[in-house]
């Protein structure tokens, strides 16, 4: 059955009265008095009339999931807080994750670089909900246009009361008599400097401390033990930018959008060869085949589809016969990818060299380990040497073999590495070379293995 969305008007885009995302030519930076006019806000509102508890209890039924990378159900993160105590306030933080250095990957730029208050707006509702008193934006080095931006609607939403000590939280709350309680939040942007690994959770806590960015060892979980110390929720752009949505608009309304284990809507960044690259907003679920073929304008030049980096390269490689792959939370298993990641496929065609690919994704992560876990740091070295030899024309069809067997024991061995980037450089070789064996074979020189016969005969 072809596939029809649910969703005819994007959930994240719904007030924002510019062009659709897919066509970002006309687009403009939408400001306070633009997004309040539109209906901005009224999430925020809303969850000011409620219990605090009961905003966490709408965000876990609603069945939201992390848009960083690895889906982790929002509401069900935000219960493992301490419980806030009014008798003893101490600061509680929420780091945003705006670091988006996953390659191909591109989905926050546009939500920061058109629509920052609905980020802004998450933010507060998800404070208010989990008594956080102050949020870091951490945002990549290299997003400077972007930081700035967010610089001027963080001043323009102190300025309105939705952040600072007079803020909109207090009178609102005060005002609605629905159960809401008084609460402030203090919003600040932090400029990183251009590591993928500051998106690794404890790295960025790390960095935003003002250290090297190394993950931390968990546990202590961050929501436990995070930033300086305290009780810590990092939540990404995306997954915060749908905050206000579901406020206003109930658990039940979320649920029907998208597929089951898979509710809502999701920014698919697609890049690679395809007519009409850019960002799109679908129901979770959608196949990649549709996305390309009716939204992306096909294939560039008509190519054959090869394969495609699911979601972010740590996610792994959907093969050729995967094209029709569901985009959605369920991924993984069902296409032997590590999963949907950030949702940003980058797509290949027919004239791709896969063993180019693979050598150069190796380099990425050689280059990104940050060098405290032996697998990871040794492992990355010799993956990209793997990959740069068979690349050449110089491997044996060993090589193969043991670059499987290295990238296997770099994610196979839970506890061996500190974070998810040992894994991830695992999911990309592995999928690659297993989805296009042919391919390296024919790169390779076979592995002669020299015997003696009839020794001593002659
Ligand atoms: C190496 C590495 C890099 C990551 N980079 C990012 C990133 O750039 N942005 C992001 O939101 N999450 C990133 N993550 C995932 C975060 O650790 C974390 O799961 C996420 O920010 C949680 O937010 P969410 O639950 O709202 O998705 C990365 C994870 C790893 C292991
Ligand atoms: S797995 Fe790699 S990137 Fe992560 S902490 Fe260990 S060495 Fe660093």
């Amino acid at each position: 059955m072809p596939w029809t969305p649910k969703t005819t008007t994007p959930i994240l885009t719904k007030r924002i009265p510019s062009a659709p995302y897919g066509d970002p030519k006309d687009r403009h930076i939408v400001r306070y008095d633009e997004y309040a006019r539109t209906g901005g806000y009224e999430g925020l509102r809303k969850a000011l009339t409620m219990k605090p508890e009961d905003v966490v209890a709408e965000v876990k039924d609603a069945g939201l999931r992390g848009r960083g990378g690895a889906g982790f159900p929002t509401g069900l993160k935000w219960t493992f807080l301490p419980k806030h105590d009014p008798a003893n306030p101490q600061p509680r933080y929420l780091a945003v994750n705006a670091d988006e250095s996953e390659p191909g990957t591109f989905k926050d730029r546009l939500l920061m670089d058109f629509d920052p208050h609905l980020m802004l707006e998450g933010i507060a509702i998800a404070c208010y909900a989990c008594r956080l008193t102050k949020a870091y934006v951490y945002i990549r080095g290299e997003y400077y246009h972007q930081a700035m931006v967010l610089e001027e609607a963080i001043k323009e939403a102190y300025a309105k009361g939705v952040f600072g000590q007079q803020g909109l939280m207090n009178g609102a709350a005060n005002a609605s008599g629905g159960g809401g309680e008084k609460w402030s939040v203090e919003c600040h942007v932090h400029r990183g400097a251009g590591a993928y690994i500051c998106g690794e959770e404890t790295a960025l806590l790390e960095s935003l401390e003002g250290k090297r960015g190394w993950p931390r060892i968990k546990p202590p979980f961050p929501a436990v033990k995070g930033l300086f110390g305290r009780p810590t929720i990092i939540n990404n752009v995306e997954t915060l930018a749908h905050l206000p949505s579901i406020i206003e608009n109930g658990k039940q309304w979320f649920l029907n959008q998208g597929v089951q284990g898979s509710a809502g809507t999701k920014l698919f960044g697609v890049s690679g060869h395809v007519n009409k690259p850019g960002l799109f907003e679908f129901d979770l679920g959608i196949p990649l085949s549709t996305l390309v073929n009716q939204y992306c304008g096909g294939m560039r030049g008509g190519k054959k589809f090869k394969g495609a980096i699911a979601g972010g390269i740590s996610t792994g490689i959907l093969g050729p016969d995967q094209f029709d792959a569901e985009m959605d939370f369920g991924i993984g298993p069902k296409y032997n990818v590590l999963g949907l990641g950030t949702a940003c496929p980058t797509i290949f065609d027919e004239d791709t060299d896969m063993v180019m690919v693979a050598r150069n994704l190796a380099r990425f992560f050689k280059h990104e380990s940050c060098g405290q876990c032996t697998p990871c740091r040794e492992g990355s070295g010799w993956l990209y040497q793997l990959m740069t030899r068979i690349e050449r024309g110089e491997g044996r069809t060993k090589d193969l073999d043991l670059a499987l067997e290295i990238a296997t024991g770099m994610g196979a061995m839970p506890g061996t590495t500190i974070c998810g980037l040992a894994d991830g450089n695992n999911w990309a070789v592995r999928t690659i070379i297993n989805k296009y064996r042919d391919e390296f074979e024919s790169r390779v020189r076979p592995t002669y293995v020299s015997v003696t016969v009839g020794a001593g005969a002659g």
